[in-house]
Formats: structure tokens, C-alpha cells, sequence
């Protein structure tokens, strides 16, 4: 089953098929049960599991003395049985020896707590002792396993930031000022950047500079923003610090870090672009039957973060979780469709937390492939059903998802307009605008690439941006020439405000983008809590609940839309600038999800991209392909049944039958259809809109 790269420049996983399996925790079990594990999961199709993510005291019991041949037993037994390991480097969580004999590596809250085993992550990301007993842990795993020809990939650490993404210790604090020195040069430039005229906070020494905990007012916003930055670097190192020992001893595995989707904490771009493959976990919320379409989102930027790359879901729930308020159960056939809406957008795996459902500690709630009940439990029957359709998906691995549509996503804006109170309003949150800009887009049909502010663009037609707070020169050109080039860019409110020290460009908002939006804010409008107002968008009617902004435009500036209510009664709210074939966009108002769905059929239109008129979310199409042929995944996610009528026919990976024009779906119906690529993107129409009934 292993494959050796030979490639050395691109390391691969060394898996030749989607991978299929979970998190598997052997040393909570015994040696029995061993060998049922890997028993069933031939049965279930299992080719890949990862271990041992949280074992470093299993395996390092006292300093310096190490246990491995429980786990030499078990790796063997499972790629014996052909099942590859993605192994993890057991640095999730110092074993509590390592804490003891260190209290000063443990991570401080915002209040100046210090934070005490019992959990997990209990680690300050800047300490030097932990850093460097991860090196040596990992040195140790890579020494022993670094051949084994079981050893698929590297997972390194688990989920960094899930807990700890901050920490406010003094370690942290040193750790702080060498990179504000290293980013600013010297304290005139710290002074300059973070504008300490205001509230008089001149530093004239380096130690007077803290992280920033609990102040009696708020802080400065261009610190907090540092702070942001510096916690997603301080863990960057220390992925680094475990990438460069692994490829001393094993230059030629891949090395993957599993993320937590669009997550706030951590700027992915930069960590996607020092490992090898991009893996996620996903939990969309069972409860909520429109969670697909977050996923979507996050999957479009799994497969963006190294430039359309096949990405892996490393990890998913085959039911319920077990750290929500209210963790409810997924229905039957949910595991299935979910699963393959993440193959549909580029993951070339299907991997679930965990294989075998704990008996004990925090998560013995949490469902598994094998559920308490064991064979018959009913995540397993689906899971193993799910395992054998796998295999006849086998096509697609290492194809790539088709499409036309970006939405810019940007790490630096996000902080900049949330790290801080200081504000117009707290209403405008990023990731909230973000996933609304998306769900317009998705419920028209579209699969969204994520893509950085800088481009690449040249792959779209459509590049949204739904807020950009923060921009410079290099991200202006960028979106600029896109334009120029024939793209069409759509802006979204409170963009192009600030530079990257968080000072407000000449002239105000939008800053350098002025010129190419033809528009300029003469004031941000946030709305009060309890009122909406409206824009009269080409007849229909925007319901703007909570941010405005007085815009006036240019001469050469169609006016889309105007506010219909309010102070603003009368003005401009949504303007189009032509731009040779392309034209740029400005949305200047947050507005209800509905509304984005005019606007977004009218550029979309523009652009020449096919929208569907439907408006049901339930319904989701994406293809992926290779140089020769399209795998159109038509997914139904809701309950009732759906028909499309195909553009072009196809013959289903899944079951085999050729669908010649008209295709139905029942309840959570998946089917994947190959035929040979077709210049448009497969766009088939929903001829049918689904009666609701009650689920
Ligand atoms: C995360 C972690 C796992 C497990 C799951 C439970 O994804 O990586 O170790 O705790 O959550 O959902």
C-alpha cells in the first residue's frame, strides 16, 4: 500500500487511495481488543489511522525513559493488515512530569492566571523548555518510525490553538518584545506604529512592553493587533521548530498539522505554506440543517490553502459530538452525504474522531466509527458502508474542484476588526460577513475558492471580498489588475480602511481602493440595535439590520442601489464601476443574507457565470476533474427528494447507471457523475423545487 514519493521536492502521503480510517487511541484499550480493532476495520475498509496523538506520557513515562514497544506492537499489527499510520508526534499535550518539573512552560489567561493540568495543550507556545522538549520528543518518534514502510505522513502536534492559541505569561511577554523588535527595528518604530501619542503610551525600554492582559481601559488597538500576529507566528515556530527536525531524519514523508476550518486564531495561509498537505477537521453542528453550507465554505478554503491542492479530512464526527451545549445526534445517512460533500470539494480523505468510542474521560460521549454497542451500533454499519463507496470514488483522488469564484479571506482584517473594542460598531464581525457573502453564493450555485488578498486571481471570474479592513499597496494592485484584466470584484463595507499599523489612510475609507471603486465614506453608519433600514436594490428590497455608510460616488459610478430609509434616505449603497470588461463593486451596507442574492445573480450575470434561480440551500453541485474528465457530485443534503435536469450526461461512480438528462435524489441522495470535461463548468438545473414537509 505505501507508495515511496521518490519526488522529494513535492512529498507526498504515502497512501494510493483516499484515505479512510480516524484518530485511533490504542493505549486506552487492551491488546484484545487490538486485535478486533483492526479486524473490524478491514471490515469498515480502514486504510489509515492516526496515532498516538496524545500518548507522550505513555511513551515517556519518566524523563528519558521511553516505552515504544507498545506502539512498535500496534503499528506493526496494523500495517500488517494494510493499514498505513499517520503519526503523530505525541506533542499535543506534555505529560504532567514535564509541568511539574517546569511550571513556568504552563500558558497565563488574560488576568494573569497561570492554567493547571488536567486537560490538554496546558503549554505556553513561546516556552523555551517546552519547544525544546518538542524537539526532542519528535526527534525520538522520527528516529524510531522514521522508517517503518507503514508511515504514511507525519501529523504533527493536534489542532494547534484549539486551547491555547494565547498565552499572556511573562515568557510570552519576552517572547513579545523580540518579535515587535524584530518587525519594528527599534522603539521609535514601535512608538510610530502603534501611535502612542493617543492616551499618552510612549515606551522608552523594551521591558516596559507587556502582552496585553486586562487594562483598565481599552487597549491600544494597533498592540492588540501585534498580539493577534505574534500568538498565530509563536505557534508557526513551533510547527517549524517540528517540521525541520522531522525532515532531518525523514526529508522525503510529508507533514501535515490538522486545522480547525476557518478558524480565527491562526492565519492558515502561513501554515498551509510550510507543510506539505493540508488536513482538516470538521464538525458541522447536526442540529443545524443548514450546516452544510458553513462546511462548504470551509472547504473552499482547504482547497485554496496550497493552490487547489487535494487537501484531507483528517477528522469528522460519525455522530454526535461531546462538547457542545446540546450535542444531538446525526441522522441516518447524514455521515454519508456530509463525508462526501468534503470529498466533493477536494478532500482526498474521509477520516472521523475517533475509530473506537472512549469508554472513559472527557470524550467517551463523543460517537466513533465503533460505537459503544460495537458492531452493531449504527455509526458503524454506516460507516462501514460508507468505507466500501469509498473505494469506488477512487477515480477522483488528486483531482481538483472547478471554479469561476473566489471570496478573499484575510487574516489581518479579521483581527484588525475584532481584536479591539474600539470600533464604530461591534456588530461587524468578519466571519459572520464572510459567511453570509459566501451563502448567497453558494445558494446560487456557486462553489467559492478562498483566495488572499494578494491573489493569485487569475483562475476567476468573480472575487468577493467581503470585508478587507486592513489593505496596502500590494493588495490594491493586486485587485486592481484583476479588474483591469476583465474580473469583477464585488467590496463589501468597512474595507480599505487602514494600513497595517492600523492608522487610517488619507482621505479615509476606502483608502487605496478609492480609484478603483470610484467612491469615497464620508462617514461609517452603524445601525442601532432594534433598527433595520432598507435599500432599494434594481426594485427589490435590501434589509440592512445593522451597518451603513454614507458613500458618494464618482461621475463614472453607476449607482446599483440607494438607501431608502434613514438619515441616509436617498443615497448611494451599492455602486458599480465599469472598468473596460471588468467592473468593481462596492456594497456599503451589511445586509440581511436574502439580499446578497440580487446582487450576487447580477455579477454573477455580469461575468458570465451560470446562477441557479432556485434559492434552495438544500442542493449542492460541485465538480471536480483531471486534464480529461469532470466528477460532478450532485448532492442532496435535505430530506426531500430533488430532480435536476443534467446539461450533460454522466454515469454515476456510485452505482454505476448512466443518467442521461434527468436525475432524482432522494433523502440525503449523493450521486458523483463522470463524463468527459466540458469547457463550462457542469452546471445542472433543478427542475423540480422540493416541497417542504416537515422533516
Ligand atoms: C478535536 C480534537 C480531537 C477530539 C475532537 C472531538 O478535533 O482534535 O482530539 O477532541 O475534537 O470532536
Amino acid at each position: 500500500m505505501a507508495e515511496p514519493s521518490g519526488d522529494q521536492s513535492i512529498r507526498r502521503v504515502r497512501l494510493n487511495a483516499l484515505a479512510y480510517g480516524g484518530d485511533y487511541n490504542p493505549d486506552q484499550w487492551s491488546e484484545e481488543t487490538w486485535h478486533e480493532d483492526i479486524r473490524l476495520m478491514r471490515e469498515a475498509g480502514v486504510n489509515m489511522v492516526s496515532l498516538p496523538i496524545f500518548s507522550w506520557p505513555q511513551l515517556e513515562p519518566e524523563p528519558g525513559v521511553y516505552d515504544w514497544e507498545w506502539l512498535d506492537r500496534i503499528i506493526d499489527l496494523l500495517w500488517d493488515a494494510g493499514i498505513a499510520i499517520d503519526l503523530a508526534t505525541a506533542t499535543a499535550t506534555p505529560p504532567s512530569w514535564l509541568l511539574r518539573a517546569h511550571p513556568e512552560m504552563a500558558p497565563w489567561d488574560a488576568d494573569g492566571h497561570r492554567l493547571e493540568f488536567g486537560s490538554r495543550q496546558t503549554y505556553c507556545p513561546s516556552s523555551p523548555i517546552w519547544r525544546e522538549n518538542v524537539a526532542r520528543m519528535t526527534r525520538a518518534m522520527a528516529e524510531r518510525y522514521g522508517k517503518h514502510p507503514g508511515l504514511a505522513m507525519w501529523h504533527i502536534s493536534n489542532e494547534y490553538g484549539d486551547h491555547t492559541s494565547r498565552c499572556w505569561c511573562p515568557e510570552t511577554a519576552k517572547h513579545f518584545r523580540r518579535w515587535l523588535e524584530n518587525r519594528y527595528g527599534d522603539l521609535d518604530g514601535l512608538n510610530e506604529a502603534w501611535g502612542v501619542n493617543v492616551w499618552g503610551q510612549r515606551y522608552t525600554s523594551w521591558e516596559h512592553i507587556e502582552t496585553p492582559k486586562k487594562a483598565p481601559g481599552p487597549i491600544n488597538p494597533t498592540q492588540l493587533l501585534d498580539f493577534e500576529r505574534f500568538s498565530s507566528d509563536a505557534l508557526l515556530e513551533l510547527f517549524q521548530i517540528e517540521i525541520d527536525g522531522l525532515r532531518e531524519v525523514t526529508p522525503d514523508i510529508a507533514v501535515t498539522t490538522n486545522f480547525m476550518s476557518m478558524f480565527r486564531d491562526l492565519d492558515y495561509w502561513d501554515f498551509a505554506a510550510v507543510e506539505d498537505v493540508v488536513t482538516d477537521d470538521a464538525y458541522p453542528e447536526p442540529a443545524d440543517p443548514t450546516s452544510h453550507v458553513g462546511a462548504a465554505l470551509n472547504y473552499g478554503l482547504m482547497r485554496s490553502l496550497k493552490g487547489g491542492q487535494p487537501w484531507l479530512l483528517l477528522e469528522s464526527s460519525a455522530s454526535a459530538t461531546s462538547w457542545r451545549d446540546v450535542n444531538v445526534p446525526k441522522a441516518p445517512g447524514k455521515i454519508r452525504v456530509e463525508s462526501l460533500q468534503a470529498v466533493a470539494h477536494g478532500s482526498d480523505a474521509v477520516m472521523f474522531f475517533q475509530w473506537r468510542q472512549a469508554k472513559y474521560g472527557q470524550e467517551k460521549f463523543h460517537s466513533s466509527m465503533l460505537g459503544h454497542r460495537g458492531e452493531k451500533s449504527r455509526s458503524f454499519q454506516e460507516t462501514k458502508a460508507l468505507g466500501a463507496e469509498l473505494k469506488l470514488l477512487e477515480p477522483v483522488r488528486g483531482t481538483r474542484v472547478r471554479s469561476r469564484v473566489a471570496l478573499v479571506v484575510d487574516w489581518d482584517s479579521w483581527w484588525g476588526s475584532s481584536a479591539t473594542e474600539s470600533l464604530p460598531s461591534q456588530r461587524l464581525q468578519w466571519a459572520r460577513q464572510a459567511r453570509e457573502w459566501h451563502r448567497a453564493l453558494y445558494t446560487l450555485g456557486q462553489p467559492v475558492d478562498a483566495v488572499r488578498a494578494v491573489g493569485p486571481f487569475d483562475a476567476y471570474d468573480v472575487v468577493v471580498v467581503p470585508n478587507l479592513y486592513i489593505v496596502e499597496q500590494p493588495q490594491a494592485d493586486a485587485l486592481r489588475a484583476f479588474v483591469e484584466r476583465g474580473g469583477h470584484l464585488v467590496v463589501g463595507p468597512f474595507s480599505g480602511v487602514a494600513d497595517a499599523t492600523e492608522k487610517v489612510h488619507d482621505g479615509g475609507a476606502p483608502g487605496l481602493l478609492r480609484d478603483l471603486l470610484g467612491i469615497e465614506v464620508d462617514e461609517q453608519w452603524p445601525i442601532a440595535d432594534g433598527l433595520t433600514e432598507q435599500i432599494d436594490y434594481a426594485g427589490e428590497t435590501l434589509t440592512v439590520p445593522s451597518w451603513s455608510e454614507w458613500i458618494e460616488a464618482d461621475a463614472d459610478v453607476e449607482v446599483r442601489g440607494r438607501y431608502t430609509s434613514g438619515e441616509l434616505d436617498g443615497l448611494p449603497a451599492v455602486t458599480r464601476r465599469p472598468v473596460g470588461n471588468g467592473s468593481a463593486w462596492y456594497l456599503s451596507a451589511m445586509v440581511d443574507p436574502d439580499g446578497m442574492l440580487p446582487l450576487f445573480r447580477d455579477v454573477l450575470r455580469t461575468a458570465g457565470i451560470p446562477a441557479r434561480d432556485a434559492t434552495d440551500v438544500d442542493i449542492e453541485v460541485v465538480t471536480r476533474a483531471d486534464d480529461t474528465t469532470d466528477y460532478t457530485f450532485v448532492l442532496n443534503h435535505g430530506r426531500n427528494p430533488v430532480t435536476f435536469h443534467l446539461d450533460m450526461p454522466g454515469t454515476d461512480l456510485l452505482t454505476g447507471i448512466r443518467h442521461e438528462d434527468r436525475l432524482e435524489l432522494g433523502r440525503f441522495g449523493v450521486v458523483v457523475l463522470a463524463a468527459p470535461r466540458s469547457a463550462a463548468i457542469p452546471f445542472p438545473t433543478l427542475i423540480r423545487t422540493p416541497v417542504k414537509e416537515d422533516a
